[in-house]
């Protein structure tokens, strides 16, 4: 696989020189110093390094820096702005949506992609949705109170 030398990352194109074959994880994580993404488990099982992809939620640790092309990555780096959380970031900490937090990002991004697409899910949408995102604490209800709180909080900030 081709050296991959640039990648669209948070709306700006990095420069990288790295081998195709790397996951994209590591090079958000080693080369450009973004690791809110966070390896878990490394097979595409837990969901702790979701990134999105043209918006979809993407495991970034099975995904080869080779094979995103022109696509747009974003990370949890991109949500907050001018030094505040994002409002579904605000959500998961204002319901304490987390215990050791490895998972948060991810369940972050994982949320986010749904409710990109879906303002107002179902909490069984929103359960479904979640179901490969792994927290190791436990915290699913409060997880969910957060993404129902986020996607209340999301739509007011829209209006
Ligand atoms: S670290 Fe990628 S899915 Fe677990
Ligand atoms: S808060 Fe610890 S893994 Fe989810």
């Amino acid at each position: 696989m081709p050296r991959v030398t640039e990648l669209n990352v948070n709306g700006q194109n990095r420069a990288v020189d790295v081998e195709g074959e790397r996951t994209l994880l590591s090079v958000l994580r080693d080369d450009l110093d973004l690791t809110g993404s966070k390896y878990g488990c490394g097979e595409g099982q837990c969901g702790a390094c979701t990134v999105l992809l043209d918006g979809v939620a993407t495991r970034s640790c099975i995904t080869t820096v080779g094979s995103i092309g022109h696509r747009k990555v974003a990370t949890i780096e991109s949500l907050g702005h001018d030094g505040h959380l994002h409002p579904l970031q605000q959500a998961f900490l204002d319901a304490g949506g987390m215990q050791c937090a490895y998972c948060t990002s991810g369940m972050i991004m994982s949320a986010y992609s749904l409710l990109q697409k879906k303002p107002s899910p179902s909490e069984s949408e929103i359960i479904r949705s979640m179901n490969g995102n792994i927290c190791r604490c436990g915290t699913y209800q409060r997880i969910l109170t957060a993404i129902k709180a986020g996607a209340r909080a999301m739509q007011g900030a829209a209006q």
